[in-house]
């Protein structure tokens, strides 16, 4: 064990992937190993859950054979992301097998969608505690270890960690996120979030605002707004002052001028112009927006009750465009919706022609138990038929982004090295505004991690653009 203990504290102080701790590393005698997956709130919840944990003693550490506690903070959003949950759990029954005291548990969405049902399912779980109930984790963790499986998975109307300070995981020391809000009183039709992660709240201003200082002060210099959206945070603060979103990006983005904001997600119903005017009077606020269209049919976004129509999404794209020309966009789209016809999946195909996305993650139509969708249709379209219509936005989108890149040969773009590239430690990596990914040559200048480069671009791929320092 101290060999093993030994390890752990070389890669704590070997730093980055392993950063998280608390004080001495040498002070922990028990390690917590987390996995997530889904969305960044995810990810950015596993760094308050890995906060709550350092404060009970629990160093974190990167190799589960090494921990006591197992945890997986996951994704309900598709079938296939609960699967890959599933499957995960079978590596560690092994372990398991191999070491009994070892405890597991099951955090984030799936938990609070599955609650009690997943002790049931799953008997190699300890513990399944829901996203508002982290702060009862040492409890739960205390309870399990006398061997009752223990649970919490209570939704609340309050809760957003305002207080609590992320250990920042796998932090390349540049970039953050902070969420500003959680929970979403949307209801799209075909999405568990609602369900999942409860009614909407927005998180304190000041705290934001702390904890933004602090990571431009620890050196970082690029922090992301995180809420499922965005567009409709909304504070009052002590002095009865209403903070919207645009006057939140305002004040995040006065910090200092090094420190760049960027915001995820944007609903189309809810940006305002006003938030694109703050955009492009700051320059230190990227121009970027992730502006999930779903589809491209009026019909099909009435039944997802996404609450815009095609035209008006399109004015969106024409609006962003006018205030600032040289913003990057990027989108969201679903295949094969209930009753999706051949010509609605075309409407969806020249929406994102006439967009001109940079980027988009794509998916096909996964019904989801207890959403609107899946209590009022029917999934009705054949499997082949959204894969394949999938593969054909897929295409046209690859085509989309080569062209959007490959137009960028030639500018000069103020990049933010965030560290070597993947490939060599020869040349930095680090991304545009637009959030595109710039690769250049270090050129023996005196540039470090955390500074801005100007980098004219003389080559690109679909996905990342290359070039020189000038
Ligand atoms: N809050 C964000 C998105 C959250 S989920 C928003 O409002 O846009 C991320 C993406 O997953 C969604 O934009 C949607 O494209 C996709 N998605 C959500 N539910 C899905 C489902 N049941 N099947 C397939 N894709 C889904
Ligand atoms: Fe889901 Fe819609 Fe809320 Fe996004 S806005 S999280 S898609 S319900
Ligand atoms: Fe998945 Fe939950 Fe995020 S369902 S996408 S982890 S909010």
């Amino acid at each position: 064990m101290a060999e093993i203990l030994q390890k752990v504290v070389e890669e704590l102080r070997q730093g980055e992937a392993y950063a998280p701790f608390a004080g001495d590393p040498n002070e922990f005698n028990k390690y917590f190993y987390i996995e997530s997956y889904g969305c960044q709130m995810n990810f950015s919840d596993s760094e308050i859950v890995a906060s709550i944990l350092n404060e009970e003693g629990f160093g974190a550490t990167s190799n589960f054979e090494e921990a006591d506690l197992i945890l997986l903070n996951t994704c309900s959003i598709r079938e296939k992301a609960e699967q890959t949950v599933r499957n995960r759990l079978q590596v560690f029954r092994k372990l398991k097998n191999n070491k009994p005291g070892v405890l597991i548990g099951v955090l984030g969405c799936m938990a609070e969608r599955l609650k009690t049902k997943f002790l049931e399912e799953e008997k190699l779980v300890d513990m399944v505690v829901g996203p508002d109930a982290y702060r009862s984790l040492p409890g739960l963790v205390t309870e399990a270890g006398t061997g009752q499986k223990s649970i919490n998975v209570l939704l609340s109307r309050d809760e957003t960690y305002a207080d609590i300070s992320p250990v920042r995981l796998d932090s390349n020391g540049i970039t953050a996120f902070v969420t500003i809000m959680r929970g979403c009183n949307n209801m799209c039709a075909f999405c568990v979030v609602p369900f999942t992660r409860g009614r909407e709240r927005s998180r304190d201003v000041a705290s934001i605002i702390n904890e933004s200082k602090d990571l431009f002060d620890r050196g970082f210099r690029e922090v992301t707004l995180l809420g499922q959206n965005v567009d409709s945070y909304y504070y009052t603060d002590e002095a009865g002052n209403n903070i919207d979103f645009g006057n939140l990006l305002e004040k995040v983005a006065g910090i200092s001028p090094l420190l760049r904001v960027r915001f995820s997600t944007s609903h189309p119903k809810d940006i305002t112009d006003d938030v694109l005017m703050t955009m492009a009077k700051y320059d230190n606020i990227c121009k970027y927006i992730h502006l999930p269209v779903q589809s491209g049919n009026t019909r099909i976004l009435n039944l997802m009750n996404r609450t815009y129509t095609r035209e008006w999404y399109l004015n969106k794209v024409k609006r962003i465009r006018e205030i600032m020309p040289d913003c990057g966009l990027s989108t969201d789209v679903i295949s094969g919706f209930c009753t999706e016809t051949e010509e609605d999946h075309l409407d969806t195909l020249s929406v994102m022609e006439l967009s001109r996305f940079d980027m988009a993650y794509m998916f096909s139509y996964s019904e989801r138990p207890g959403t609107l969708a899946a209590k009022r249709y029917t999934d009705d379209i054949p499997e082949d038929v959204k894969k394949r219509r999938l593969i054909e936005i897929i295409n046209l989108q690859n085509s989309l982004s080569r062209e959007s890149y490959k137009n960028d040969i030639g500018k000069t773009f103020k990049v933010l090295i965030e560290g070597d590239s993947k490939k060599k430690d020869t040349e930095w990596c680090g991304r545009n505004s637009q959030n595109k990914v710039v690769v250049f040559a270090k050129d023996n200048s005196d540039l470090k991690k955390g500074d801005y480069a100007n980098v004219k671009i003389t080559s690109a791929t679909s996905a990342t653009l290359m070039g020189h320092i000038i």
